[in-house]
């Protein structure tokens, strides 16, 4: 059985403890209906009264939400703030100046604390240093840094001075930092020497002089590089300067830029279902505002918690839970820069001892390959560790199978934690469909009901609604405030892709199947019905890892798909006809391995495709369409069914059945 299927067939429900339920911020299910009827009778005014409690303005906002240029919505737009200075300054102002702002857990187990005050100086400073770099409000800034509280800080410090960040994951390729510098027209790049991972110390700046080497990066002209490990560094003279030398001699007091609610806060790029990754963008106001709601009422955030997210800040998930939600509801919080396995798989569980986390939020794929880790390793099965201290576990990023949540929730919940099982996505900015804490009745599997405010609903390929207990596309029929703006660059493929007209125009189309159980109307995601795969929770493109294929002097043609895999949720698998004959069982494997490393050169690491299969062709119709539908069965190794008499080929797919 399938994981989806398993999903949906699954019937045991977990209603909150009731000491869950007295402590909540949103306590018990009346609480949250009463939020989403608030939001059902004013809309508009119902995020106002949270904008208004929840974020800091400078000058505050007369008017809600504007659909005068639909889908291009604005949120509090004549309302004046600071991102930063929500983070930051206001903590301070409330007496939290001392209080340990970010935990920071290195790769190697060292750990250094920063304070609320610590942490603004550090910010304010290196805010400074880039306006001494002749940065200013407006101007695109790529980061590109491991997990660390300098990458924080300087997405921190963008904000300060209204600068747009660009986070590109470390893990991506020189051409993606070039594409993305490009597309964004970025003026500086701020990256590390190396950084460390798994007890390794691995080049990264490297990436960023090869990247602006191939061409068109002529807009950056500076490139700030933080002394990560001291390795070997190249510094091009004239145009980089090390973090210290930057910040040496900086005031450590910077006045906030103040910008209206809709300034974009950043940049995020992420896949579609075309060649070109899509560059997001988000605002200041709205953004800010789902940031703090979500820690508030998603993770019950309270004073006294510390909270770890294990994800990249080069993603969306450490974005608005590592830099900025955590920090604008004045918590303590865990900056991690390991992997779970590293120096062995009992990292996570160690690191919730030693600095006694309370809330947790984390990927499926980590806890499956965890759970893997700990049958073959016993000594590293959470069993062996205090995690008394946890309070709230998180799952985000693709579907948590019901057999991952249930060793979740004993094993590492010790069956009193709810895991909030978070659907959202880049384009989202916060959570969109996800049990809350202290209310909701949980269903292993299921991301459960729309976060109040969120119109989520299930409709049909023309727009109308699908009954309860059947499948249908993911949409959400009112704009939100954390909703992506545009696209950077290039607003017609924002309103194609996102408000298509064959639905209507005015729906936003997430990009996903779901349905809703017939009985409880409790949401089930069934995957992309783009041609977007999900590998460990990371978003990649088909058409991305198809176009770095065919890049290869050797390939002719290239197609790839997903295929279900019990650890990455999905794995790439990739068809391929090379311009030579077809290459025998020996040569296969080599040109595979060269074509893995060239896609991994190319675009990162993660999109590697798992399988290559070789064949003369690929399997067509007469018209020269490649059927993908086939492909997708070959790759899981099923028997074809299919009707294939309009192929023109069929003799092809007995060739494309073996793996390289
Ligand atoms: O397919 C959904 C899946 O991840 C996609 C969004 O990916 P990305 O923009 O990279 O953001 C990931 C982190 C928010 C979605 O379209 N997805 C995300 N969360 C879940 C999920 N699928 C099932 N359950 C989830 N909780």
């Amino acid at each position: 059985m399938s994981s989806i299927e398993s999903n949906v067939t699954e019937t045991r429900v977990f209603p909150p403890a009731d000491a869950v339920v007295k402590k909540a911020t949103i306590s018990g299910m009346a609480a949250y209906e009463a939020l989403c009827k608030e939001a059902d009778q004013d809309y508009a005014g119902f995020w106002a009264r949270l904008a208004r409690e929840h974020v800091s303005w400078k000058q505050p906002f007369t008017k809600s939400l504007d659909e005068s240029k639909a889908p291009f919505y604005e949120w509090f737009a004549d309302g004046k703030l600071n991102v930063s200075y929500n983070c930051l300054d206001r903590n301070i102002e409330a007496g939290l100046g001392d209080k340990v702002a970010i935990i920071f857990e290195a790769d190697g187990g060292q750990v250094s604390k920063i304070t609320y005050k610590e942490l603004l100086v550090r910010v304010a400073r290196f805010a400074n240093a880039l306006k001494a770099q002749g940065i200013k409000k407006g101007d695109r800034v790529l980061i590109y840094m491991p997990m660390s509280v300098e990458g924080v800080v300087a997405m921190q410090a963008c904000a300060r001075i209204g600068a747009i960040h660009s986070v590109v994951f470390g893990g991506f390729s020189a051409k993606s930092v070039q594409e993305r510098i490009q597309d964004a027209g970025a003026v500086a790049v701020i990256t590390s020497d190396e950084q460390c991972r798994g007890g390794k110390n691995i080049p990264l700046k490297p990436a960023v002089d090869d990247g602006i080497a191939m061409g068109g990066c002529e807009s950056i002209k500076t490139v700030i590089v933080f002394k990560r490990t001291g390795g070997p560094c190249n510094m091009v003279a004239g145009r980089d300067i090390w973090w210290e030398d930057a910040t040496a001699g900086q005031s450590d007091v910077c006045e906030p830029e103040w910008v209206g609610a809709e300034h974009p806060l950043f940049l995020l790029y992420t896949s579609g279902s075309t060649g070109k990754p899509k560059g997001v963008q988000h605002s200041s106001g709205g953004y800010l505002l789902h940031a703090i709601l979500t820690m508030k009422w998603t993770f019950d955030i309270k004073p006294d918690d510390v909270f770890w997210c294990t994800a990249d800040i080069g993603w969306v998930t450490g974005h608005t839970y590592i830099t900025y939600g955590p920090l604008a509801c004045g918590a303590t919080e865990i900056v991690f820069e390991g992997v779970p396995t590293y120096p062995d798989a009992g990292r996570f569980w160690k690191t919730i001892e030693k600095h006694k986390v309370n809330i947790f939020y984390t990927a499926p794929t980590a806890i499956r390959s965890l759970i893997k880790a700990g049958e073959n390793a016993p000594t590293t099965h959470p069993k062996n560790f205090d995690l008394s201290s946890l309070r709230i576990l998180g799952s985000v990023g693709e579907p948590i199978n019901p057999e991952a949540w249930m060793w979740y929730y004993n094993n590492v919940g010790g069956a009193r934690c709810p895991i909030v099982d978070t659907f959202w996505q880049t384009e989202t900015g916060g959570h969109m469909i996800t049990p809350l804490p202290g209310a909701t009745p949980l269903v292993p599997g299921s991301c459960t009901l729309p976060f109040p405010g969120i119109a989520a609903a299930i409709v049909d390929e023309t727009g109308n609604d699908v009954e309860w207990g059947k499948g249908g596309f993911l949409v959400v029929k009112k704009p939100w405030p954390a909703m992506i703006r545009t696209i950077y660059g290039d607003p017609e493929r924002y309103k194609k892709s996102y408000f298509p007209v064959d639905f209507g125009g005015n729906l936003y189309l997430a990009g996903d199947g779901a349905m809703r159980d017939a009985k409880t109307g409790y949401f089930t995601i069934m995957g992309r019905i783009d041609d977007v795969l999900n590998v460990s929770g990371h978003r990649m493109g088909t058409m991305e890892i198809e176009s770095a294929l065919v890049s290869n002097p050797l390939v002719a043609e290239a197609a790839v798909v997903g295929r279900p895999d019990d650890l990455t949720g999905e794995a790439i698998c990739a068809f391929v006809v090379l311009k030579q004959a077809r290459p025998t069982a020996e040569e296969a494997k080599k040109i595979a391995n060269e074509l893995r490393n060239w896609v991994g050169k190319e675009i990162g690491p993660i999109a590697k495709p798992k399988d290559i299969r070789f064949g003369e062709n690929l399997p067509k119709t007469r018209s020269g369409k490649i059927m993908r539908r086939l492909l997708r069965s070959l790759a899981k190794g099923e028997e074809i069914t299919q009707d294939v008499s309009t192929l023109e080929n069929p003799g092809i797919l007995d060739q494309l059945k073996q793996n390289a």
